[in-house]
């Protein structure tokens, strides 16, 4: 076992988010009513997936103001062809983890398919908060009335809208939504009935800058926006995509900071090959008997 830790040692505390001195503003906890300030403000909010505890502490380092738990995790973590199969008990164990490691953003978990269609929708929201630490649940589709009775059970919801990967097979596939005008209307009209059900944030994926551009300012409420183009009131990412972890030929939409796929893979076989030629670990990196002892109990050497 490593002896590796994340100690929580050093780590400051958020701090509520209101009246605080401009300095104090990086560490101000950002909860639902502080994104619809930013959007008040003009202020970009910045938002990304995560999905463990190094990542999404990471990420909340880094000053990112909303942390969602996506069903992504099914394929960018599981390896599955789609988000479809992920259950509510694996979303609960990985927001478990990110809750441990994030003190300033927004946690927003995501619902998977099948846990918000039938009847216990709000009970499977409610353990998301209550079991996880989740400040917030995503659902997808135009959902107003399950909106408004989680609201009205004390749970924040982030509305999704556009395209929306768990409608995989009635879309035929992912693609871009609201591209007409028929299509544009409606889209327009779910994203108002979203809102004045209770939704605190609605994430607008795969659909025209135009129509985004349009429902962002229409709506009272921060449409954060995938794919949706640069008039939205923030973004966000899938992190796996932004740091070319997926193994797949990216989106148009997404921008890649990083490429974490070779900086790993180098390091790996940098390791490997240290190790098949003797050079890892060295005599500084390994624990000696000290000096004066001949013959040192055992116990006395594991716990050095
Ligand atoms: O699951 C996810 O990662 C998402 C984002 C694409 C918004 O829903």
């Amino acid at each position: 076992m490593s002896l590796t830790n994340f100690s929580a040692g050093n780590r400051p505390a958020a701090a509520p988010a209101s009246g605080l001195p401009a300095s104090s503003q990086t560490l101000a906890k950002v909860t639902m009513p502080a994104l619809a300030q930013m959007k008040r403000q003009g202020k970009p909010i910045t938002a990304l997936t995560a999905y463990d505890y190094a990542t999404s502490r990471l990420v909340d380092e880094a000053g990112i103001d909303l942390v969602l738990v996506g069903d992504s995790l099914a394929m960018v973590v599981m390896g599955q062809d789609n988000t479809l199969a992920v259950t509510v008990e694996e979303m609960l164990h990985h927001t478990r983890a990110v809750r441990r490691a994030v003190r300033r953003a927004l946690v927003v978990a995501d619902m998977p398919f099948g846990s918000y269609h039938g009847a216990d929708g709000v009970g499977n929201a409610i353990r998301f908060v209550k079991e996880a630490g989740a400040e917030a649940v995503k659902i997808e589709g135009p959902r107003a009335e399950l909106i408004r009775q989680m609201t009205e059970a004390e749970i924040p919801v982030v509305g999704h809208l556009g395209l929306t990967p768990q409608s995989l097979h009635r879309m035929g596939g992912y693609r871009v939504q609201g591209k007409t005008a028929d299509a544009a209307a409606r889209l327009r009209d779910e994203a108002l009935a979203v809102a004045e059900a209770g939704a605190g944030a609605l994430v607008l994926e795969g659909v025209p800058r135009e129509v985004a551009a349009g429902i962002t300012a229409e709506l009272p409420i921060p449409v954060i926006g995938i794919g949706a183009g640069p008039d939205c009131d923030g973004q966000i990412l899938v992190l796996h995509d932004m740091l070319n972890l997926t193994f797949a030929p990216h989106a148009k939409f997404v921008r890649q900071y990083a490429d974490a796929a070779t900086m790993i893979r180098e390091a790996v076989e940098r390791y490997r090959e240290d190790v098949e030629q003797r050079q890892f670990p060295t005599d500084a990196e390994s624990y000696h008997l000290p000096s004066k002892a001949a013959a040192v109990p055992v116990d006395a050497v594991k716990a050095e």
